[in-house]
């Protein structure tokens, strides 16, 4: 026999096994009770003349009745669950015999003290069932802000959005608490599925948790489901979101990461079934970007594609709160806030666009400029920690932050670097590369990877000891192809071979001329990969020897212009230069053009 709690002297058995029929009914998931359940309480009070409680859960199951003064009945289990920032799990639908449904002061103590869900409070009058309710809608220093709202009728009750409802609330409440402990993780479930594709499931899961971290979550497990396609509604299917919600209750998790791209409606809608916040790994990116920019220009460009991320987004957070404020069906409120909102963004969008827009101009600037000076440009690309910034390091003896986190290089950094030869050369290390890589950031730094569109040679870094490395420069090679840039001047580099436990698997991959193995953390090979850059930028240019009249020496500046000039000297006869330039421009100095004479180095016009 199920506990009857409450006051149940004096009340008859039959009447008893009709209260105890109660804990047979259950609520759909998602909904907040059903009409038979309500109309069999409103019976049943109305033949006793008592208050008539039931405590539903958020799987929809009647965890307790009541009768009479809800007030003083004891519920020991939902006391227990209570934290900090989280509502009970379980609502309080209660009758008042009277008929009226406005909720009491006890009415009101007993759903800040339980923090219940929502504490409705169902009466009948001339044979009509209306309901009235409270929702907690913030709780700060101990102060709770409470909402009532009503009386509804029973079907606009029952269209409550409960679940949706407490997860605005409950991610209130975390804001609040997590202002006060910022260090605080959260606490992060990872779920994808698992369809006919080049990556696994596992490997992509495990990067989505290698990148959670990065972020700041503490990863609480993985799931995923096996599908073609995603669901259009909800992502994952009806039966793994209620496993999911299920998972996320019994680790505490406040935090659900999806391994893909959600539109707004997917997020919305999982956000609704599960009582939390949805992130996808577009968004989780984003914000592993906008906390490690750190150049105005890195900056403005997370922002942007945050705000384009945003938009779209916008109809659901806070606007059932919003809604509820002014009753519900009443939508004005939380759309004109809404309106607003989508106005203000815009209006940044356009603003900061116009600030990139202005940044590429002054970049392009000094692109000429470089350009114009014939310093070769290299840059390195390669996906997410390969280890771009440490080679970088090791050319240029610099200080380029290197570190074991996904992204760590956000802003391109160039540096200028002497070949074997004494050629100079400018290298630009770009933002890590990764799969499934967010449109709105190849969008958003399309301007900074220009530099890698327009580079003279670029250097593919690929992690050698990652157990996907293929998959990953496939990843890069497809950020490539859609950047349009040239691959015919690249060499792959192989890097962290120190961490193979047998290099000689590496023979059948240095195949090409233009790959090489290296440690750029131990700087094993790095000489030999300058070598190669020197070779591969001589072979795009060719060297020739001049001689210039001294009466024409308008032409240096020119030369200066369009060649590398590798070395000078003042001879009787003239200028005697020996440059490297691109082969289109060789004409303009053919005039000048003599042979090199290797026995006794002197020099005669052609
Ligand atoms: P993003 O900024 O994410 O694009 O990363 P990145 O490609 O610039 O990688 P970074 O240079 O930051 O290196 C990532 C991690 O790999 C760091 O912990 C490095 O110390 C390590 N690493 C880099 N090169 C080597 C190597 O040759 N051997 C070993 N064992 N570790 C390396």
């Amino acid at each position: 026999m199920s506990i009857i709690h409450g006051e149940l002297n004096g009340i008859r058995k039959s009447f008893l096994t009709r209260i105890e029929a109660l804990y047979e009914f259950s609520v759909p998931f998602g909904q907040v009770i059903t009409a038979e359940l309500a109309q069999k309480m409103i019976e049943i009070t109305a033949d006793l003349n008592r208050e008539l409680a039931v405590y539903i859960n958020r799987r929809g199951q009647i965890t307790d009745v009541a009768v009479g003064d809800i007030c003083t009945v004891v519920l020991p289990e939902i006391d227990g669950r209570r934290s900090s920032n989280r509502l009970s799990g379980t609502r309080c639908i209660h009758t008042h015999p009277s008929g009226d449904t406005q909720l009491s002061g006890v009415d009101v103590a007993s759903l800040k003290q339980i923090r219940f869900d929502l504490m409705a409070a169902i009466g009948q009058i001339n044979g009509i069932i209306q309901v009235s309710f409270g929702i907690i809608t913030d709780i700060k220093n101990d102060t709770f802000n409470i909402e009532t709202i009503g009386p509804l009728s029973l079907e606009e009750f029952i269209e409550l959005d409960l679940t949706y409802l407490t997860a605005q609330i409950e991610r209130q409440l975390e804001l609040n608490t997590r202002t006060s402990s910022i260090d605080e993780p959260e606490k992060a479930l990872l779920v994808g599925l698992e369809r006919q594709e080049k990556w696994a499931i596992k490997d992509s899961l495990s990067e989505l948790s290698q990148l959670a971290e990065t972020a700041g979550a503490e990863v609480l497990g993985t799931t995923w489901q096996k599908r073609d396609r995603p669901d259009p509604a909800l992502f994952i299917g009806r039966g793994k979101v209620q496993e999911l919600s299920l998972l996320r209750q019994e680790k505490g998790a406040n935090l659900i990461i999806v391994d893909d791209e959600l539109s707004p409606a997917q997020q919305r809608n999982l956000e609704k079934m599960l009582g939390t916040k949805v992130l996808d790994r577009a968004a989780l990116i984003l914000d592993i970007f906008a906390q490690r920019a750190r150049s105005h220009e890195g900056k403005l460009q997370v922002e942007l594609a945050q705000l384009r991320y945003t938009l779209p987004r916008l109809g659901g957070q806070g606007l059932v709160l919003s809604r509820l404020g002014g009753g519900i069906g009443t939508r004005g409120p939380g759309e004109s806030k809404l309106e607003v909102d989508r106005r203000r963004i815009r209006d940044r969008i356009s603003d900061i666009a116009q600030q990139i827009e202005n940044i590429k101009k002054q970049r392009n600037l000094h692109r000429k400029r470089r350009q114009s000076t014939r310093i070769p440009t290299i840059a390195l690309v390669g996906y997410t920690n390969a280890g771009k910034s440490t080679l970088l390091n090791i050319l240029t003896a610099s200080e380029v932050l290197a570190e074991d986190k996904l992204f760590a290089t956000l802003d391109p950094t160039t540096r200028q670097i002497t070949l074997p030869y004494g050629q100079e050369a400018l290298v630009t290390d770009t933002v890590g590369f990764i799969q499934k890589l967010p449109h709105h950031l190849i969008a958003a730094f399309r301007a900074t990877l220009e530099e890698v569109i327009q580079a003279d040679l670029l250097l593919h870094i690929i992690d050698i000891s990652h157990p996907q490395y293929k998959e990953q420069s496939q990843a890069v090679y497809q950020v490539l192809h859609e950047l349009k840039a040239d691959t015919r001047h690249l060499i792959t580099v192989y890097n962290k071979v120190d961490k193979l436990e047998n290099p000689e698997a590496l023979d059948q991959l240095l195949h090409s001329d233009n790959s090489i193995a290296i440690s750029a953390l131990s700087g094993l090979g790095t000489d030999k990969l300058l070598r190669l850059v020197q070779n591969f930028l001589k072979e795009q240019t060719v060297e020739m020897a001049l001689l210039i009249p001294y009466s024409d020496n308008n032409i240096i500046a020119k030369l200066y212009e369009v060649s590398t000039v590798l070395s000078t000297e003042y001879r009787e006869d003239g200028i005697y230069a020996l440059i490297s330039l691109p082969p289109d421009e060789i004409n303009r100095f053919s005039t000048y053009a003599i042979k090199v004479d290797t026995t006794e180095g002197v020099e005669s016009n052609e």
